[in-house]
């Protein structure tokens, strides 16, 4: 009997190996799969206004500046709770009210303060935004970011 690991053990190792963990990554990405469409997708909650929302989210680019859910760039704050910051789970109308206005009113031209441009947004391309901000508070994300200030 040869002594240590013949050729043909070593050959086994390594395709049984590489069969056991090509296995395994399958079954952890149907796992991620199955788990963003049924459990922390609120796809009842996916209105054409919020899918217009985030055409308008993509078309301006915001995320060029901010964040969503830790995605993105770190200029602005994080904006994948934005709806829960201002209120909107409390009060949804004033935080309606608050996110248009304060998207409508940049810059804001403080001397010191970083500054957002002004995008010159329709009344139907703000309460679409608004909609998908309302949306995106909605995704069970596990508590991420870790700060509510993203
Ligand atoms: C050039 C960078 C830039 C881009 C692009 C940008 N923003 Fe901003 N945004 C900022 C900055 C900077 C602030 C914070 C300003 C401040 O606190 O005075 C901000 C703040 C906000 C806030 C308030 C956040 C809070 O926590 O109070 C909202 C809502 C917002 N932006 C929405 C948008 C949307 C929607 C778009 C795309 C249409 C967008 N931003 C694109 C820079 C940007």
């Amino acid at each position: 009997m040869a002594e240590g690991l013949t050729k043909s053990a070593a050959r086994n190792i390594f395709f049984g190996g590489s069969l056991f963990f090509f296995l395994l990554f399958a079954a952890l990405t149907a796992h991620s799969h199955w788990y963003m469409v049924t459990e922390s997708t609120d796809s009842e909650g996916l209105t054409e206004s919020v899918k217009h929302g985030k055409e308008v989210w993509e078309e301006n680019s915001c995320i060029n500046c901010h964040s969503l859910i830790g995605e993105g760039a770190y200029f602005a704050p994080e904006l994948g709770n934005v709806w829960h910051r201002y209120g909107g789970r409390e009060n949804p109308e004033a935080a309606r009210a608050g996110l248009k206005g304060w998207i409508q009113a940049q810059p804001l031209g403080v001397p010191g303060r970083r500054q957002m441009p002004n995008f010159d947004l329709s009344e139907e391309e703000l309460d679409a935004l608004v909609d998908f901000f309302r949306w995106t508070d909605s995704i069970n994300t596990q508590d991420w970011p870790p700060t509510r200030a993203g």
